[in-house]
């Protein structure tokens, strides 16, 4: 456990000193600049690139046996040993308009998340969840929501880049609207999504075609606040990667939302 503390101080350092080093930017036009679309409405940004290079080299120092994945330089997560999974900046559209978007830092040993760190270097906060050991948003510990129906939950979503699947996200949207949610909202990044979930802000959460990277680190803040993560059919989601339902611990909102969303 002591080590799991050192090792969440030490990211926490880590990704304050990127914030101020590498993402403190003055305008929206510097960023303009640095911008490169590497797949249709998919951006990259010499940021992103930056922060990459930056947490490969000082998470490997912090545990020097270990492999990395990110989303920027690649890699892959090795059925032994400790993997970081890393996407430098979760919402690049975001940032580049100036919104939230955040760094994502996953644990993974022995195939298994252990640790995640979650970083919003525009509101400071800091996410964390340790295996076993519960998940804190600036060490206050996180619960998710106790609604135990559709009515009056507040339910986000998101846009995968391949725009095939938009017409249907919007029908699941006007579904769940017109079953009693209060809201129906597209914040992103997906990392903050499913945090949100993790702290009752939010009631629930789905995504198609999702990342390790965009996932990693919040999955086990979730499950660490008592929250459920499940694949679009219902069954157990396993963490590679693809399509998610997120939400609290209902089973009644689940069955709900399993019934609306395809
Ligand atoms: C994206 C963001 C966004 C989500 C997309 C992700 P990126 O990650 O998390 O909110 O809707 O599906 O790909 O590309 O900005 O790291
Ligand atoms: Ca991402
Ligand atoms: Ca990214």
């Amino acid at each position: 456990m002591d080590n799991e503390i050192f090792i969440v101080t030490q990211i926490k350092k880590l990704v304050y000193e990127i914030s101020k080093q590498i993402l403190d930017i003055n305008s929206l036009k510097e960023i303009e600049k640095e911008v490169t679309e590497k797949g249709k409405n998919n951006y990259v940004t010499t940021f992103d690139i930056k922060v990459e290079n930056k947490l490969k080299t000082a998470l490997k120092e912090l545990i020097v046996e270990s492999t990395f994945l990110g989303e920027e330089t690649g890699g892959k997560i090795e059925s032994k040993g400790y993997t970081w999974v890393v996407d430098p900046i979760d919402g690049t559209t975001n940032f580049i308009h100036g919104l939230q978007y955040a760094i994502s830092i996953g644990l993974v040993k022995y195939g298994k998340p252990i640790i995640g760190c979650i970083y919003s270097p525009s509101t400071e906060d800091f996410w964390y969840g340790i295996k076993g050991k519960g998940a804190y948003k600036n060490d206050i510990k996180l619960q998710v929501s106790q609604r135990d129906s559709i009515k009056d939950t507040v339910i986000e979503f998101g846009f995968p880049y391949d725009t095939s699947k938009t017409e249907n996200i919007l029908k699941n949207v006007l579904k769940i609207k017109q079953a009693g949610a209060a809201d129906v909202k597209r914040i992103g990044p997906a990392c903050l999504d499913i945090c949100r979930v993790a702290s009752g802000e939010c009631d629930a959460y789905f995504e198609y075609d999702l990342k390790p990277w965009d996932i990693m680190a919040a999955m086990l803040i979730l499950q660490e606040a008592g929250g459920t993560l499940y694949k679009m059919d219902g069954t157990k989601y396993e963490f590679t990667q693809g399509s998610i339902i997120v939400s609290n611990k209902s089973q009644k909102l689940k069955k709900q939302l399993l019934e609306l969303i395809n």
